[in-house]
């Protein structure tokens, strides 16, 4: 199997991003893989929900920002509490790039690194900026996670268009968009509506199985571990092990 980068992306804020990251990785090392992951919202929350924090100073993978020269992202490589998961955590404090940012940077520098992995996840922040551009440029393949209500396909069709110009102007290597509900629950007429309407929009092959809701992923977050640590049976724990095998089909098969 050759090393994978995959994006984690939608415009849209609080689609479960972070939280897929965070429980995907836990799934993937489970099946032994070695996961790296990159934390490239400032936010944050990627790290948090492993419990590592860089403090002030400390390198972050947002250093590839700040125009000070060549930037080692080696160094900035932190083990986290589950076996086979490194991460390269965020700087909370970063308040935006200094000077242009090269469309490539990130997948010129991750290269030498992500070739230790097998697969690598990039958390990204919603919004279109150029750190956006910077994750999908590194990218084999992107998933986006999105809630099923009447703006999810607006906000999929938003982030394809990002996708598309990427994937045909920066990054020959950027080879599918899947797209993941969250918070699924199908009694619920409008989400049976927005998943018809997602699968009409963007074809069924590039729908993933979803993730129900299940509060047991915020409490997770708060004891700083992927759900799998903490209450293996959970509902969500299942979802996330199927997903994962959907994810590694895609990934692996290009
Ligand atoms: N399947 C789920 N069931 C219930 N709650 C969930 C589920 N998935 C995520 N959440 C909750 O939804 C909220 C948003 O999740 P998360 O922070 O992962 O989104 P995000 O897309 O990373 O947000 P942002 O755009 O701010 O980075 C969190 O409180 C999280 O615990
Ligand atoms: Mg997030």
């Amino acid at each position: 199997m050759s090393a994978r980068i995959l994006a984690v992306a939608n415009r849209k804020g609080g689609t479960a991003k972070t939280t897929t990251v965070v429980n995907l990785a836990a799934a993937l090392a489970a099946r032994g893989l070695r996961v790296l992951l990159v934390d490239l919202d400032t936010q944050g929350h990627t790290g948090l929900g492993f419990g590592v924090r860089a403090a002030s100073g400390e390198p972050t993978v947002h250093d590839l920002y700040r125009g000070t020269g060549a930037v080692d992202l080696r160094d900035a490589i932190r083990v986290t509490n589950v076996p086979q998961v490194d991460i390269l955590p965020a700087d909370r404090g970063f308040s935006g790039p200094d000077g242009a940012v090269a469309p490539l940077g990130l997948a010129t520098a991750l290269k030498p690194l992500a070739a230790s992995y097998a697969i690598t996840l990039i958390d990204t922040a919603p919004t279109a900026d150029a750190l956006l551009i910077n994750a999908l440029a590194s990218a084999h393949h992107v998933l986006v996670p999105t809630q099923l209500h009447h703006l999810a396909v607006d906000g999929v069709g938003q982030f394809a268009r990002s996708y598309f110009h990427v994937a045909t102007t920066l990054n020959p290597d950027l080879r599918g968009l899947s797209i993941m509900p969250v918070q699924v629950d199908l009694r619920i007429t409008m989400q049976r509506e927005a998943l018809q309407r997602l699968e009409a929009r963007f074809g069924r092959e590039r729908l993933l199985p979803g993730i129900r809701s299940d509060i047991a992923l915020a409490e997770a977050f708060g004891r700083e571990m992927p759900l799998k640590y903490f209450k293996p049976r959970s509902r969500a724990i299942q979802d996330y092990d199927v997903l994962c095998s959907h994810v590694m089909e895609k990934v692996f098969a290009i």
